[in-house]
């Protein structure tokens, strides 16, 4: 397993708390800790997932939604190529390069992330806003034959706490990350990708289903039944919308 390498790739059965009921920490508002930080850190000390990613030595609990949705659809196999859109800390790029074994010169992972990220084995990091006009011939020269079968994307934008802000702007990233995968991927190829409660917008929603033999909204155990937040799994890549033989369309 990458990262501390002590992962095996899979949470312990009946979800990362190993089906034992752990012990709740309570912590107390210090002086200078605001009742906010006392409250994220208490849900984080009890987050099961935060725990056990802990553990496993993955870089955050991000990668169970991967690792859950990977389990259930089969998407990531020995010898893909992946791109990882906003990657960091690394966690899903942990388990792609598992999965599609990077380690072993195998598969292929290459993460994008404006923030700066620890190097990680198998995988090919590039440090650059992906709205950047040069990040997509960058990801694409980096790529074996130019292509991918498999773009992942949990880009998000820092949130701003207004509900309809926070939506567009995660939906531009989802935008730009679907036509990007128009771009890059493979027949037959897969496309996941954060999006915000209520599902994909429609527009992109339609291009997708036109371009995809199968679009799923699927919200993993692992994401917080508080959070909007929603993945589009699309699978089966039948080629860029409006790339259809023009012979083809008129018969
Ligand atoms: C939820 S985190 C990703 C967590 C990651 N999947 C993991 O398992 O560690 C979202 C990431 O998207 C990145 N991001 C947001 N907008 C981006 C952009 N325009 N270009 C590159 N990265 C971006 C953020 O910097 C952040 O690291």
């Amino acid at each position: 397993m990458a990262g501390k390498g002590k992962g095996k790739g899979k949470p312990p059965p009946k979800g990362p708390g190993g089906g034992q009921r752990m012990m709740r920490v309570r912590v107390k508002t210090a002086a200078k800790r605001s009742t906010s930080s006392a409250r994220w850190l208490e849900r984080q000390l009890n987050d099961p997932y935060v725990v056990a990613a802990k553990r496993e030595g993955f870089r955050s609990r991000a990668a169970y939604k991967l690792l859950e949705m990977d389990d259930k659809y089969r998407i990531l196999k020995p010898g893909q190529r992946v791109v990882d859109l906003g990657a960091a800390p690394g966690g899903w790029s942990q388990i792609a390069a598992d999965r599609v074994k990077s380690i072993d010169g195998r598969g292929q992972v290459v993460a994008i992330d404006y923030l700066g990220m620890e190097p990680l084995a198998g995988v090919e990091i590039v440090e650059l806003d992906f709205n950047d006009p040069d990040a997509e011939t960058k990801l694409k020269s980096m790529l074996r034959d130019g292509g991918a079968d498999v773009v992942l994307s949990d880009m998000a934008a820092p949130t701003v706490g207004h509900t309809n802000t926070d939506h567009l702007r995660i939906m531009a990233l989802a935008e730009s990350a679907a036509y990007f995968a128009f771009d890059v991927l493979a027949p037959g190829g897969t496309f996941v990708c954060k999006v915000f409660q209520g599902g994909t917008e429609k527009d992109l929603l339609e291009v997708l289903k036109k371009s995809f033999a199968v679009v799923r909204h699927v919200k993993p155990p692992a994401s917080r039944s508080d959070s909007a937040e929603l993945y589009v799994v699309a699978t089966g890549f039948r080629g860029r919308p409006g790339d259809e033989d023009p012979d083809e369309s008129t018969k």
